[in-house]
Protein backbone atom coordinates (compact mmCIF):
# COMPACT_ATOMS: atom_id res chain seq x y z
CA UNK A 1 0.00 0.00 0.00
CA UNK A 2 1.24 3.60 -1.00
CA UNK A 3 1.26 6.16 1.81
CA UNK A 4 -2.11 8.30 1.08
CA UNK A 5 -1.42 11.99 0.43
CA UNK A 6 -4.03 14.61 0.02
CA UNK A 7 -2.77 17.88 -1.64
CA UNK A 8 -5.70 20.24 0.35
CA UNK A 9 -3.43 19.23 3.63
CA UNK A 10 -0.50 20.40 2.60
CA UNK A 11 -2.42 24.11 1.44
CA UNK A 12 -4.42 24.40 4.43
CA UNK A 13 -2.55 23.36 7.21
CA UNK A 14 -0.44 26.53 7.72
CA UNK A 15 -3.52 28.70 8.11
CA UNK A 16 -5.17 25.88 10.17
CA UNK A 17 -2.34 25.61 12.38
CA UNK A 18 -2.60 29.51 13.08
CA UNK A 19 -5.91 28.64 14.49
CA UNK A 20 -4.86 25.60 16.60
CA UNK A 21 -2.05 28.16 18.31
CA UNK A 22 -4.80 29.97 19.13
CA UNK A 23 -7.35 27.36 20.13
CA UNK A 24 -4.47 24.98 21.94
CA UNK A 25 -3.09 25.88 25.67
CA UNK A 26 -0.14 24.40 27.26
CA UNK A 27 -2.75 23.06 30.11
CA UNK A 28 -4.55 20.86 27.34
CA UNK A 29 -3.82 17.31 27.66
CA UNK A 30 -5.34 15.10 25.03
CA UNK A 31 -6.86 15.91 21.63
CA UNK A 32 -9.07 13.44 19.42
CA UNK A 33 -9.26 14.11 16.03
CA UNK A 34 -12.36 12.84 14.05
CA UNK A 35 -12.23 11.65 10.32
CA UNK A 36 -8.09 11.98 10.11
CA UNK A 37 -7.82 11.26 6.71
CA UNK A 38 -4.56 10.80 5.09
CA UNK A 39 -3.12 11.09 8.95
CA UNK A 40 -0.97 14.10 7.34
CA UNK A 41 -3.16 16.70 9.84
CA UNK A 42 -2.38 14.74 12.61
CA UNK A 43 1.50 14.61 12.21
CA UNK A 44 2.12 17.73 11.17
CA UNK A 45 -0.04 19.34 13.81
CA UNK A 46 1.46 17.31 16.64
CA UNK A 47 4.88 18.12 15.89
CA UNK A 48 3.84 21.78 16.80
CA UNK A 49 2.61 20.74 20.24
CA UNK A 50 4.53 18.24 21.83
CA UNK A 51 2.79 18.36 25.27
CA UNK A 52 -0.50 17.19 23.46
CA UNK A 53 -1.40 13.73 22.81
CA UNK A 54 -2.84 13.84 19.56
CA UNK A 55 -5.30 10.70 18.84
CA UNK A 56 -6.75 10.63 15.31
CA UNK A 57 -9.45 8.10 14.48
CA UNK A 58 -11.40 7.48 11.03
CA UNK A 59 -13.07 4.79 9.82
CA UNK A 60 -11.38 1.24 9.77
CA UNK A 61 -10.17 1.78 5.91
CA UNK A 62 -8.09 4.91 6.58
CA UNK A 63 -6.33 3.85 9.62
CA UNK A 64 -3.22 1.84 7.73
CA UNK A 65 -2.82 4.80 5.77
CA UNK A 66 -2.95 6.86 8.74
CA UNK A 67 -0.55 4.46 10.90
CA UNK A 68 2.01 4.81 7.81
CA UNK A 69 2.50 8.76 8.43
CA UNK A 70 2.64 8.24 12.35
CA UNK A 71 5.52 5.91 11.84
CA UNK A 72 7.48 8.15 9.62
CA UNK A 73 7.30 10.94 11.69
CA UNK A 74 9.00 9.23 15.04
CA UNK A 75 6.30 11.47 16.81
CA UNK A 76 6.00 9.89 20.13
CA UNK A 77 2.63 12.15 21.11
CA UNK A 78 0.86 10.77 17.72
CA UNK A 79 -1.33 7.76 19.44
CA UNK A 80 -2.10 5.04 17.03
CA UNK A 81 -5.44 5.61 15.28
CA UNK A 82 -8.48 3.97 16.29
CA UNK A 83 -11.56 3.23 14.15
CA UNK A 84 -14.23 6.45 15.40
CA UNK A 85 -17.24 5.82 13.05
CA UNK A 86 -19.63 8.67 13.97
CA UNK A 87 -22.72 5.92 13.01
CA UNK A 88 -21.63 4.19 16.39
CA UNK A 89 -20.71 5.15 19.49
CA UNK A 90 -16.77 4.29 19.26
CA UNK A 91 -15.67 7.22 20.50
CA UNK A 92 -12.28 6.14 22.84
CA UNK A 93 -13.14 6.37 26.67
CA UNK A 94 -10.69 9.16 27.56
CA UNK A 95 -10.88 12.36 28.64
CA UNK A 96 -10.42 14.88 26.01
CA UNK A 97 -9.68 18.76 26.11
CA UNK A 98 -10.16 18.71 22.58
CA UNK A 99 -11.63 17.87 19.02
CA UNK A 100 -10.64 18.37 16.13
CA UNK A 101 -12.46 17.42 12.92
CA UNK A 102 -11.33 19.08 9.10
CA UNK A 103 -13.22 18.67 5.54
CA UNK A 104 -15.72 16.09 7.22
CA UNK A 105 -19.21 17.30 7.85
CA UNK A 106 -19.98 18.18 3.76
CA UNK A 107 -18.72 14.31 3.65
CA UNK A 108 -21.05 12.67 6.60
CA UNK A 109 -25.14 12.73 5.49
CA UNK A 110 -27.12 15.40 8.07
CA UNK A 111 -27.86 12.73 10.40
CA UNK A 112 -24.16 11.41 10.63
CA UNK A 113 -23.21 15.21 11.50
CA UNK A 114 -25.61 15.44 14.56
CA UNK A 115 -24.72 12.40 15.82
CA UNK A 116 -21.08 13.45 15.41
CA UNK A 117 -22.05 16.86 17.49
CA UNK A 118 -23.70 14.50 20.04
CA UNK A 119 -21.16 12.28 20.74
CA UNK A 120 -18.96 15.47 21.31
CA UNK A 121 -21.15 16.71 23.25
CA UNK A 122 -21.95 13.61 25.30
CA UNK A 123 -18.11 13.54 25.96
CA UNK A 124 -16.59 16.62 26.46
CA UNK A 125 -16.53 18.06 29.77
CA UNK A 126 -16.80 21.77 30.63
CA UNK A 127 -14.48 24.13 29.20
CA UNK A 128 -13.31 21.28 26.49
CA UNK A 129 -12.96 23.22 22.92
CA UNK A 130 -14.27 21.47 19.50
CA UNK A 131 -12.86 23.12 16.03
CA UNK A 132 -14.97 22.26 12.92
CA UNK A 133 -13.27 22.59 9.48
CA UNK A 134 -14.36 23.20 5.92
CA UNK A 135 -16.96 24.95 3.91
CA UNK A 136 -20.40 25.77 5.24
CA UNK A 137 -23.52 28.20 3.65
CA UNK A 138 -24.40 31.23 5.46
CA UNK A 139 -28.26 32.55 5.34
CA UNK A 140 -28.33 30.43 2.49
CA UNK A 141 -25.96 31.52 0.34
CA UNK A 142 -22.70 29.75 -0.61
CA UNK A 143 -19.85 31.90 0.07
CA UNK A 144 -18.28 31.50 -3.24
CA UNK A 145 -19.44 30.37 -6.69
CA UNK A 146 -16.68 27.55 -6.29
CA UNK A 147 -18.28 26.14 -3.18
CA UNK A 148 -21.88 26.18 -4.93
CA UNK A 149 -19.87 24.23 -7.76
CA UNK A 150 -18.73 21.62 -5.38
CA UNK A 151 -21.45 21.32 -3.57
CA UNK A 152 -23.35 19.67 -6.49
CA UNK A 153 -20.29 17.88 -7.17
CA UNK A 154 -20.47 16.09 -3.57
CA UNK A 155 -24.30 15.65 -4.29
CA UNK A 156 -23.89 13.87 -7.23
CA UNK A 157 -21.45 11.26 -5.81
CA UNK A 158 -23.21 11.05 -2.92
CA UNK A 159 -26.63 12.69 -2.57
CA UNK A 160 -26.68 12.65 1.08
CA UNK A 161 -23.44 14.74 1.25
CA UNK A 162 -23.25 18.61 0.52
CA UNK A 163 -22.19 21.80 2.33
CA UNK A 164 -23.99 22.08 5.41
CA UNK A 165 -25.77 25.64 6.80
CA UNK A 166 -23.75 27.27 9.53
CA UNK A 167 -26.91 27.26 11.06
CA UNK A 168 -27.84 24.57 11.35
CA UNK A 169 -24.63 23.46 12.70
CA UNK A 170 -24.48 26.06 14.92
CA UNK A 171 -27.93 25.09 16.29
CA UNK A 172 -27.08 21.67 17.02
CA UNK A 173 -23.70 22.42 18.48
CA UNK A 174 -25.93 24.79 20.90
CA UNK A 175 -28.32 22.02 21.97
CA UNK A 176 -25.28 19.48 22.75
CA UNK A 177 -23.79 22.37 24.93
CA UNK A 178 -21.68 24.36 22.94
CA UNK A 179 -21.07 27.69 22.57
CA UNK A 180 -19.89 29.23 19.64
CA UNK A 181 -16.21 31.03 20.41
CA UNK A 182 -15.01 32.48 16.88
CA UNK A 183 -15.66 31.49 13.45
CA UNK A 184 -12.58 32.32 11.32
CA UNK A 185 -12.47 33.10 7.71
CA UNK A 186 -9.95 31.01 6.21
CA UNK A 187 -8.11 30.92 3.23
CA UNK A 188 -10.08 28.98 -0.26
CA UNK A 189 -13.70 30.11 1.60
CA UNK A 190 -13.38 28.07 4.35
CA UNK A 191 -14.37 28.48 8.08
CA UNK A 192 -12.94 27.41 11.25
CA UNK A 193 -15.56 26.94 13.59
CA UNK A 194 -14.58 27.26 17.30
CA UNK A 195 -16.80 26.03 19.74
CA UNK A 196 -16.30 25.18 23.51
CA UNK A 197 -18.33 23.02 25.92
CA UNK A 198 -20.22 25.22 28.63
CA UNK A 199 -21.80 22.51 30.72
CA UNK A 200 -22.02 18.71 31.47
CA UNK A 201 -24.74 17.21 29.98
CA UNK A 202 -24.54 13.36 30.70
C1 LIG B 1 -12.61 14.78 2.86
S1 LIG B 1 -11.99 13.67 4.02
C2 LIG B 1 -11.11 14.75 5.11
C3 LIG B 1 -9.95 14.07 5.74
C4 LIG B 1 -9.04 14.96 6.57
N1 LIG B 1 -9.67 15.40 7.78
C5 LIG B 1 -8.58 16.15 5.76
O1 LIG B 1 -8.91 17.29 6.10
O2 LIG B 1 -7.90 15.93 4.77
C6 LIG B 1 -13.43 13.21 4.96
C7 LIG B 1 -13.11 12.26 6.09
O3 LIG B 1 -14.32 12.00 6.82
C8 LIG B 1 -14.30 10.65 7.20
N2 LIG B 1 -15.66 10.17 7.49
C9 LIG B 1 -16.69 10.04 6.64
N3 LIG B 1 -17.74 9.48 7.26
C10 LIG B 1 -17.34 9.26 8.54
C11 LIG B 1 -17.97 8.69 9.67
N4 LIG B 1 -19.23 8.20 9.59
N5 LIG B 1 -17.30 8.63 10.84
C12 LIG B 1 -16.04 9.10 10.91
N6 LIG B 1 -15.37 9.62 9.87
C13 LIG B 1 -16.01 9.70 8.70
C14 LIG B 1 -13.71 9.96 5.97
O4 LIG B 1 -13.30 8.65 6.24
C15 LIG B 1 -12.59 10.91 5.61
O5 LIG B 1 -11.40 10.60 6.28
Amino acid sequence: MNKPFSAACERNRDPLLTVLQQVITQKDERLLEIGAGTGQHAVYFAAQFPWLDWHPTDVTANLAGISMWISESKLRNVIKPVRLDVKTDDFPKLRFDLVFTANTFHIMSWKDCKSCMKLMGNRLREGSRAIIYGPFKYNGEFTSESNAAFDLALKESDPASGIRAFEDVNKAMEKNGFQLVEDFKMPAHNRALVYRRLRFVG
